[in-house]
């Protein structure tokens, strides 16, 4: 597979300009010898200093500055055959801390964005249950409810790397993950109001998408940590992510995290999911497949420096990532910048939280060598992310899901930097 992504799309000679019109600034550099010539950012009145600036009836929903108009979701047009039943990327490498802003969780459907009025949605419970209930969205709201911080991670995530590698940016190689604090009520909360039947085994959900996805869910999980959730990061969820209502399957797969959700239906047994969304399986070099792997195992990448955030500077730098398990929390990081042959241990900042991306750093000197640069992570279980090579020689090369190999980038002397496999 071919693509105007798949190389670099920076040009040696903009990145170039680029470190040298950033060596006139404020650097750590050699430039720094002599006396600077007076800068007129510092020295001239700028428009910014000299004109009013808009007012506080401008803008009721604030967005980002025009200066971070990159900082977008993208997606890659040759993956799938419609922008309806397809994938955009989160920016992983313009982001930081561990929560995803909204408007930047990649985006997974199979049938578009389902538009719905909240005062028209219903969430109805039936089945194996005591007594079956419709709710409305007024109804969940005014039930005990609860915050949490949990990835959501596609199965699929880094799929197009299973044979080597292949997209040059972590947007495209990892960006099928994001981090929110959802609140919604726990789903068992709501199956103890419709009251369970002593065989129901399993629980299908169903969206109100025109893909009418539906899931299979145990009915052991449903019980512990399940939510049904209405609010994504302090406000209601955004239409991308499920407006009004969304499942929320904490360290599963995102393909159970039914969005849209109108129906749960109880059994004794999991459903036929549907065509086209029923096909995650992985299929295994020799023709058999897993089926159920619903955990998301450890995982980390390193989201900068990457193929889309080179390095620019000499001297200091910051090198971070994200590190997430499906099983329990982040409990190390290492890193290595010489693929794999030495490893030192991250420094992580911010929440360790369980089954929520984390972050780590690793502040470094770098003097133009050339860099192997890998994360590997442990989680609380003791499980350490394997390198693809033990990946594959478990699993083969026919999955394209359940991806958690280890990443290697490599740094260029030059700074620019590219998705490389070592063997
Ligand atoms: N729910 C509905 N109703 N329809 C869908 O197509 N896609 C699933 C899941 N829930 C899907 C859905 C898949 S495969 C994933 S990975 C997650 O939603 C993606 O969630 P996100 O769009 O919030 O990132
Ligand atoms: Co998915």
């Amino acid at each position: 597979m071919t693509s105007s992504i798949i190389r670099n799309p920076l040009s040696r000679r903009g990145f170039l300009g680029a470190a040298a019109a950033a060596g006139a600034g404020i650097g750590l550099g050699p430039a720094h010898a002599e006396k600077p010539a007076p800068d007129p950012l510092i020295t001239e009145v700028q428009d910014w200093n000299r004109y009013l600036g808009d007012g506080v009836d401008k803008r009721p929903y604030g967005t980002p500055s025009p200066f971070e108009k990159h900082v977008v979701r993208r997606h890659v047009a040759w993956l799938t055959a419609s922008p309806e039943s397809s994938v955009n990327f989160t920016p992983l490498h313009e982001l930081d801390g561990i929560i995803t802003p909204s408007g930047l969780c990649f985006e997974r459907h199979h049938g578009g964005i389902a538009e719905i009025d909240p005062a028209n949605h219903r969430l109805m419970i039936h089945g194996l249950v005591e007594k079956p209930l419709v709710f409305t969205m007024e109804d969940l709201k005014r039930m005990p409810r609860e915050n949490r911080i949990y990835f959501l991670e596609c199965a699929a995530n880094s799929g197009m790397e299973w044979r080597g590698a292949q997209l040059n940016g972590c947007q495209f190689t990892h960006g099928m993950v994001h981090n929110v604090m959802y609140t919604g009520v726990t789903l068992k909360t709501l199956l103890n109001e419709v009251g369970l039947k002593p065989n129901a085994k399993w629980l299908m959900l169903e969206g109100a998408d025109s893909a009418g996805m539906n899931r299979s869910l145990p009915v052991e999980k449903a019980l512990d940590d399940v939510l049904i959730a209405f609010g994504m990061n302090g406000e209601a969820l955004r239409p991308e992510q499920g407006y009004p209502l969304r499942a929320v399957i904490p360290g599963w797969e995102g393909n159970l995290w039914v969005k849209w959700l109108r129906r749960i239906e109880v059994g004794d047994q999991p459903w036929q999911a549907r065509e086209e969304t029923s096909k995650y399986t992985d299929l295994l070099a020799d023709g058999r497949s897993r089926r159920f792997t619903f955990y998301m195992d450890a995982k980390s990448v390193v989201t900068n420096p990457s193929p889309q955030a080179p390095l620019k500077h000499k001297g200091r730098n910051v090198l971070t990532g994200i590190a997430w398990s499906g099983r329990g929390h982040i409990e190390r990081v290492d890193v290595s910048l010489d693929g794999g042959r030495n490893w030192r241990t991250a420094r992580i900042d911010g929440p360790v939280l369980e089954k929520s991306l984390t972050r780590f750093y690793v502040d470094f000197d770098w003097q133009g060598e050339a860099l192997l640069i890998q994360s590997r992570a442990m989680d609380s279980t003791g499980y350490v992310q394997p390198s693809k090579d033990d990946l594959r020689k478990v699993r083969g090369v026919n999955s394209i899901y359940h991806n958690n190999g280890i990443q290697t980038w490599h740094v260029r002397p030059d700074g620019e930097t590219e998705n490389v496999e070592i063997g």
